[in-house]
């Protein structure tokens, strides 16, 4: 057997495995549009941030394994303390969630009285806890559009929140946080592509800079992405978010070509969950997500706050 055959029968071997635990452990496998093909593959749900935070309030399982980076699987924990949430790579964070703490928020509302805070869901727990509201990049112009002020706060991300600006009458506050993947891609890499593939449709993220935006013929979350390149007529399209989004887009269109605008379009935390690390905290119960109480009550509100919508 060569070297390829036998990667192929491992993956398949590994993704047998699991299939077999989450069913002896009742157990859910959500996985994020960024995550590995082969994860992908056995998700029992696969979405964007909305979706997923939607649909691990729904389950019936009693052990989640979250295949994303922490603050999505701290979101299903806050909003499911009867469950088990588990992260299978405990490393795998979010740079934007490190770029605010809670006490910058408590900050932030003394300097803008009356002004409520919008938690992007890339943020942690006890940020989370301390704001008005959370939104995620498909509903972000939604939810300010909701709130009965005229000015808010947007946390952390200062491309959402520029990109929310374009969409509301009230103004914006926003913290400098961004994600560095989405920085990478520039109004150049479009030009430059444009110019190679004639034609070709650039999609983005609420994510990216707002150059990038200005370049794009289309901006929605990562699902958002899904529907639009599905029921597009163009052939060709530039994806300007994470690349792992770019496997479910060819599947489901097998006539369409995607193209990554950058080669710096990678999360290197949403790449560091693989199948023997869903094998082994599934298998030993590891890396299990714990919340304080005081600080999960608070930040459900919030999040309950969006679900609302
Ligand atoms: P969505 O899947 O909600 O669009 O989010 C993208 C992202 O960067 C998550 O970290
Ligand atoms: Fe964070 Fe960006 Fe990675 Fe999403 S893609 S997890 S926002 S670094």
């Amino acid at each position: 057997m060569n070297n390829h055959n036998n990667n192929f029968e491992n993956i398949k071997a590994k993704q047998k495995t699991i299939k077999e635990l989450l069913k002896k452990k009742n157990a859910v496998l959500l996985a994020h549009n960024y995550q590995r093909d082969e994860i992908q593959e056995i998700a029992d749900f696969q979405g964007d941030s909305l979706e997923l935070s939607i649909k691990a309030n729904k389950t019936d399982a009693d052990i989640i394994v979250f295949c994303g980076v922490r603050f999505m699987a701290e979101s299903a924990a806050i909003m499911n303390p009867d469950k088990t949430v588990i992260l299978p790579n405990g490393n795998a964070g979010c740079p934007m969630v490190d770029m605010i703490t809670a006490k910058d928020i408590v900050n932030l509302k003394a300097d803008y009285q009356g002004a409520p805070v919008v938690a992007y869901v890339n943020t942690s727990a006890e940020c989370k806890a301390v704001s008005d509201i959370c939104c995620t990049s498909a509903n972000a112009v939604k939810v300010v559009n909701s709130l009965p002020a005229k000015r808010v706060i947007m946390v952390p991300d200062k491309n959402l929140g520029s990109y929310v600006q374009r969409f509301t009458d009230k103004e914006v506050i926003s913290w400098p946080g961004y994600c560095p993947p989405h920085k990478r891609t520039t109004p150049e890499d479009i030009k430059a592509m444009k110019e190679k593939y004639p034609g070709a449709v650039f999609v983005a993220h609420p994510e990216s800079t707002p150059e990038t935006i200005d370049a794009a013929d289309h901006v929605s979350s990562t699902s958002g992405m899904y529907k639009f390149v599905r029921e597009s007529d163009a052939k060709y399209f530039i994806i300007g978010t994470e690349r792992g989004i770019m496997y479910k887009m060819k599947k489901e269109n097998p006539d369409k070509v995607f193209i990554a605008a950058n080669r710096g379009l990678v999360c290197p935390n949403m790449k560091k969950t693989h199948l023997d690390d869903i094998i082994d905290s599934l298998g030993n119960m590891k890396n299990i997500i714990k919340i304080p109480e005081d600080v999960r009550i608070k930040a459900r509100k919030s999040i309950e706050n969006m679900l609302a919508l």
